[in-house]
Parts: C-alpha cells; sequence; structure tokens
C-alpha cells in the first residue's frame, strides 16, 4: 500500500490533518489504535477559539459546530466573595470562543472523512515508523504502508515521539503539584458564561456542552482516585468552591462521566524529524486552564498543510523544513498563557501567606486594568493566525 501523507492518531489534529489534506488532492491514511465509538466518546476539553471555529467553517465541516456550540463573549473570574466578567465583545471585539465538546469535533471530522470516501482505520494495532529519515513506511498488523511522510498525531502517548533516535528532541516540562477532576452532569448550566473559581480549598470551574449539560472540574491532589469522589463528595466541594457570591446556587444533577487529568506542560523541539513531523498532544501539552489544547492542534495542522501542499505541489521543502519553527512561536505562546492561568487560580500547597497576597494582588489587577483583562482576554480567544 502506498499513500503520500501516514497519518497516526485519530484525534483532533490527524483527522483534520487529513481532511485539509483532502481538500488540497493530497491522499492520506489514517491509522487509530482505538475504535471509532473510543474516540467518539472520549470527552475532553471544549472551547474553541475563533480561529479554531474559522478553520473548521472554511473545511466544511463546521455546520454543526455552527448550529449546536454555544458562543461565548465572556468568562467570569470569581475569588474573594465576588465575580469579575472579562467582557470579550469589549476587550477583543469581533473575537469570541465558542463552547463544543472536542468529542463532537471528532465526530464531525470522521463523518466529513468518510463521507469523502477517507480511508480512516480503527483499532489498527501495533503501528511503528520505519525509516523516518528517507523513505519512510509504516507497518501495523502484518501490513505496510509506505508514505513519502508521516504526521505523528498519535497524541502524548503515542508511538511518534519515541521513535525519533535518542539525542535528536529536546523536550522542555513542567508538573504541577495537583490534577483535574472533571464530570459531565446532566443537569442545566447554572451560570450563562464559565466561572473559573479561585478558591482556598483549590480551584473549581463551571464550563457546560448543551443547555442541558454541564462540565465541572475541581482541582485535586495529583494522586487523586476517581473512587474516592462519590457524586455527594463532588457536589459538596463544587458549591463550597463556587457558592461563594451572593444570590449564586449550584443546580446538581446525575453525574455522567468522571475522570482525572494530570495538570503538565510539555515541549518537544523540534517537532520534525526526517520526513516525520509531529503535531498536537504528540508534540506538545498545556495545562487546561487556558483551554488551549485542541487549538494548538488545529494551529500546527493549518501549518503542516500550507507546508505540505507546497511539497506535493511545487516539489518546495522550504515550509516543511521550517515546520517546527512556525509552530513553536505560538506553542510557547500558549504555554505561558496556561501557566499564568494556573498559576493565578490554583492553590499550591509550597505558598505562604506572602504567595496568597501576592496571587490575589495578581487577581484584583487582572480585574481592574482593562490593560491586564485585555491580555487575559485577547489569549483566551486566541491570537489571530499569521
Ligand atoms: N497507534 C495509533 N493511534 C494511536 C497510538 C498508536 N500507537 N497512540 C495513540 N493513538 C491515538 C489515540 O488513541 C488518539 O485517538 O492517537 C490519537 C491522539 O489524539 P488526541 O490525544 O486527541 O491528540 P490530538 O489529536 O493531538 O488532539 C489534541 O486532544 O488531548 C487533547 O487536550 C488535548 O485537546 C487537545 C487535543
Ligand atoms: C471544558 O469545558 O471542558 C473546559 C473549559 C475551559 C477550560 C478547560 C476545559 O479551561
Amino acid at each position: 500500500m502506498r499513500t503520500q501523507v501516514g497519518i497516526i492518531g485519530a484525534g483532533p489534529a490527524g483527522l483534520l490533518l487529513s481532511h485539509l489534506l483532502h481538500l488540497r488532492g493530497i491522499s492520506s491514511v489514517v491509522l487509530e489504535k482505538r475504535s471509532r465509538d473510543y474516540v467518539e466518546r472520549r470527552v475532553r476539553a471544549g472551547v474553541l477559539e475563533q480561529g479554531t471555529v474559522d478553520t473548521l467553517v472554511e473545511a466544511g465541516v463546521g455546520g454543526r459546530l455552527l448550529r449546536e456550540g454555544l458562543p461565548h463573549h465572556g468568562i467570569e473570574l470569581r475569588y474573594g466573595g465576588a465575580g469579575h466578567r472579562i467582557p470579550f465583545e469589549k476587550l477583543v471585539p469581533g473575537r469570541a470562543i465558542t463552547v463544543y465538546g472536542q468529542q463532537e469535533v471528532v465526530k464531525d471530522l470522521i463523518a466529513a472523512r468518510l463521507e469523502a470516501g477517507g480511508d480512516v482505520r480503527f483499532e489498527v494495532e501495533d503501528v511503528a515508523i520505519h525509516s523516518p529519515e528517507d523513505r519512510p513506511y509504516l507497518t501495523f498488523g502484518g501490513e505496510r504502508l509506505d508514505c513519502d511522510v508521516i504526521a505523528g498525531c498519535d497524541g502524548f502517548h503515542g508511538v511518534s515521539r519515541p521513535s525519533v533516535p535518542p539525542g535528536v528532541l529536546r523536550t522542555y516540562e513542567r508538573d504541577y503539584p495537583f490534577a483535574w477532576l472533571g464530570i459531565l452532569a446532566r443537569v442545566a448550566p447554572s451560570s450563562e458564561e464559565l466561572i473559573y473559581a479561585r478558591n482556598e480549598r483549590g480551584f473549581a470551574l463551571h464550563s457546560m456542552r448543551t443547555p442541558e449539560i454541564s462540565r465541572f472540574y475541581l482541582q485535586v491532589p495529583p494522586d487523586a482516585d476517581v473512587a474516592e469522589w462519590p457524586d455527594e463528595r463532588i457536589w459538596a466541594e463544587l458549591k463550597a468552591r463556587l457558592e461563594t457570591v451572593p444570590g449564586f446556587a449550584l443546580t446538581t444533577g446525575e453525574i455522567i462521566e468522571k475522570g482525572v487529568t494530570p495538570m503538565r506542560g510539555f515541549v518537544t523541539e523540534p517537532m520534525q524529524y526526517g520526513r516525520l513531523y509531529l503535531a498536537g498532544d504528540a508534540a506538545h501539552i498545556v495545562p487546561p486552564t487556558g483551554a488551549k489544547g485542541l487549538n494548538l492542534a488545529v494551529a500546527d495542522v493549518r501549518v503542516l498543510t500550507e507546508a505540505l501542499a507546497a511539497f506535493f505541489h511545487d516539489g518546495s521543502t522550504g515550509l516543511l523544513d521550517g515546520y517546527s519553527e512556525a509552530c513553536l512561536k505560538r506553542v510557547w505562546r500558549a504555554q505561558h498563557f496556561s501557566w499564568w492561568m494556573t498559576t493565578l487560580l490554583h492553590t499550591f500547597d509550597s505558598d505562604d501567606d506572602y504567595g496568597r497576597r501576592l496571587q490575589l494582588s495578581h487577581l484584583d489587577y487582572v480585574t481592574s486594568s482593562e490593560v491586564a483583562a485585555t491580555t487575559l482576554a485577547e489569549n483566551y480567544v486566541g491570537l489571530p493566525f499569521p
């Protein structure tokens, strides 16, 4: 078998890449370890930057997103007994975010790929990368796929990054001393906009998916086990951290999903080796506080699509050679913003009273200075693509 681009992983990065390449007349095969059902149900984040929405709409996969996605023009920062709105419409006019679950994006992309006759294979076993330097090929389940280029879109735990010989890649990492416990609940959101709550008991986030489904997160110890978090404990903790302003009451409901996510920042440099190009979580991870993970994956794939189009249509390798450099500026901006949001809002056991006062002063500044609030808003809605 032969294809132009062998893509490992059917997450947002791999699926969108396959679709964008198809629109440019470039062939690809997507190899995914899990079942279609599994990837379509896997609950992840749900905040799309303006540029992500525009990319999906321009690629013809934004129909349901435009119908069902929830446009948001602000978020609330809640601390010290008060809520403070960051008004995007005023600070970054014309730019907003859309709340739409990542697995919905995945469903839409899979449907579009299959409708266009795309080759997406699920439950593929033992994908391995061979000779990435030159004449690359993939093997899986006893088959061989020859490719001009390989795209490693297989997430943080995939095979692509470890296929690069030792010593080539440099990694940068920051682990946080806490995790997020995330839940989905069958209950109408108790707020119209997302609430990021800083609390002495730990951070809490009120998000949502639809007018009937809410999403919440709690800062928990790094080794937390969902078994220690029965539903009543989760609701009690969410109430303790969110019912801190007059007149706000949290409506509870049936919890339909629970999971613990570690919090880390991670970057690989460069994001390429020979004819292997890494995109999305395979190359970098951000703590979810800034909601940047999916958006960064989309940004990488846009850059890679342009570079591959120049390569396959004009034989020019300049953009491919500069792929990593072109992506890393945005990757590091997102790393910084995610670290900044995380330190602004979480409690750190290592913090002393002085540190806690600094954090509150920082929050007061962000919520009272238009310049400081604009920094948050501009990064949150996403910087424009170059
Ligand atoms: N072979 C084939 N597929 C693999 C392998 C493998 N060895 N290892 C992992 N995969 C698949 C995973 O099952 C998953 O479906 O690769 C896919 C990677 O998808 P994601 O983890 O969703 O990563 P990405 O597409 O880069 O999207 C980034 O996902 O993790 C979130 O917060 C992150 O929102 C961000 C987004
Ligand atoms: C989510 O809705 O899943 C979500 C929202 C905002 C974040 C992270 C996750 O910062």
